[in-house]
């Protein structure tokens, strides 16, 4: 299909609520360890930003699950693709996603890792679809609700392409 981006939300903005949720961030887990897990691949951008301007400890995993093939709809469930390196038994975990769309990667994620328990485990997304969601989940950290529109670009990706832009952008077919 042909198709343009159009720029929903500049580089300027997504860096300056990026700065916000680092704040709070450091203030909720103030004196504690914090272990971020990092969904690959379309999370890598925003966490790498993200933990750049924590100042409590930070540690870095990172998994690959995925619930999308390379187009735009949703199987419905994850597979694991690449297993974490650490245990996370007793530690506070904090999940980085790209986005939440229908919320089932999410809440199945939640239930595996819940299962290996974490002493607190919450999720923080850059771009949350709430009309969208069909499973029971909920970003304890949200950076913008956008509309149910396909976005690419900070991480996200249209069939592997457009990671690389530097801000965030809707689909929209020519
Ligand atoms: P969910 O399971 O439907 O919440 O989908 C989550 C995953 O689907 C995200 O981590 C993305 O990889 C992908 N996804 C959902 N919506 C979009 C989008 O608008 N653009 C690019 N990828 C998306
Ligand atoms: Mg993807």
């Amino acid at each position: 299909m042909d198709y343009h981006i159009d720029e929903l939300i500049s580089e300027e903005k997504i860096n300056a609520r990026i700065d916000e949720l680092a704040g709070q961030l450091n203030k909720d887990y103030e004196g504690k360890e914090l272990h971020l897990i990092v969904i690959l691949k379309g999370s890598v951008f925003f966490a790498c930003e993200l933990a750049k301007k924590l100042t409590i400890p930070v540690t870095m995993d990172f998994m690959s699950v995925s619930s999308y093939g390379d187009g735009m709809v949703s199987a419905g469930e994850i597979t694991v693709k690449k297993e974490l390196d650490e245990d996370i038994y007793d530690k506070d975990v904090l999940i980085v996603e790209d986005i939440l769309d229908s919320g089932v990667t999410l809440y199945n994620l939640r239930i595996l890792l819940a299962a290996r328990m974490p002493k607190t485990l919450k999720i923080i997304t850059l771009l949350d679809k709430k009309d969208n969601h069909e499973a029971d989940v909920k970003a304890d950290y949200v950076g913008f609700d956008i509309p149910n529109k396909f976005v690419v670009g900070y991480g996200l990706d249209y069939a592997q392409q457009h990671r690389n832009l530097p801000y965030v952008g809707v689909v929209v077919e020519d």
